[in-house]
């Protein structure tokens, strides 16, 4: 399982930042357990665009068994009064809404083209308690019904860093993967920061969002992975990830592969380590 990876080459720590993306994150206030205010969420906006970030999409989190009622016309009004607030108060960023679809139940109706993140792409996660028994056939549930799934936080779940190969199953499937910049550093603890960086040096990453929940003290922003990729001279994937892919994505487009990262020698034996794992 230990990959021989290259040391790192070609630093450019002084890269300079394009227009960032970010299509996961709970800036529509009072409808999840994001931001609570529409001052909160645009405190949050604002500081997303002090960091280089241009163009957001923000996702509450819907229950897919509750995605075919009234609950997405609820939101749609909040997301508008956040909207005009944003054009005043945060004008370079471009905002638009879609949803963190919690695939909780089988067969569900995701027929409501206002759930996307644009027109072919859903944002879903599965439960964070517990991964569903069949998770490619509850991503087949949305594939089914024409979206492309992003699978939002794939380094999250319970399980998944003893079950690691299941993450390729997820791809194989046609699911996109859609890592939290917060996992590379560790935000989430050991285990989501292995398999985030192992999906990397894997080339199994598709895009990196924010999932900022306007948190006081939380470092949530896409500019977080940004200086890291860069810092270790990723500069490529760096563009892909969180600039490229999230904007194909919003725009109906396919995103483009990936190649793979090469970490610094040791980190996943390190890592492994330090995490107690036998994996
Ligand atoms: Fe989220």
């Amino acid at each position: 399982m230990s990959p021989q990876r290259r040391p790192d080459h070609g630093r450019s720590a002084s890269a300079e930042v394009p227009s960032l993306v970010d299509l996961h994150n709970h800036l529509v206030p009072a409808v999840d357990d994001g931001a609570r205010t529409v001052e909160e969420a645009i405190a949050t906006l604002r500081e997303f665009a002090a960091l280089g970030v241009r163009r957001v999409a923000t996702t509450p989190h819907l229950a897919a068994s509750r995605a075919a009622g009234p609950r997405v016309r609820g939101v749609a009004e909040s997301f508008a009064e956040l909207r005009s607030a944003a054009a005043e108060s945060v004008p370079e960023i471009e905002l638009s809404l879609g949803f963190e679809v919690r695939l909780d139940e089988p067969d569900v109706e995701l027929s409501d083209p206002e759930l996307g993140l644009g027109e072919r792409h859903l944002l879903v996660e599965f439960s964070m308690l517990m991964m569903p028994a069949y998770p490619v056939a509850t991503l087949e549930t949305a594939i089914r019904q024409g979206w492309i799934p992003v699978l939002a936080h794939p380094e999250r779940y319970a399980g998944v860093a003893e079950r690691y190969p299941m993450v390729a199953t997820w791809r194989e499937a046609g699911a996109l993967m859609c890592v939290n910049s917060g996992s590379l550093q560790g935000l989430y603890g050991r285990e989501a920061e292995w398999v985030a960086r192992r999906m990397l040096a894997d080339g199994a990453v598709d895009l990196i969002a924010s999932d900022n929940h306007a948190r006081p003290g939380r470092s949530e922003t896409v500019r977080a992975a940004w200086d890291w990729l860069i810092e270790g001279g990723f500069e490529p994937a760096a563009r892909l990830l969180l600039r490229d892919n999230p904007e194909a994505v919003l725009e109906g487009r396919d995103p483009q592969p990936v190649p793979p990262i090469h970490l610094a020698d040791g980190w996943s034996e390190r890592l492994r380590r330090l995490v107690g794992r036998s994996w």
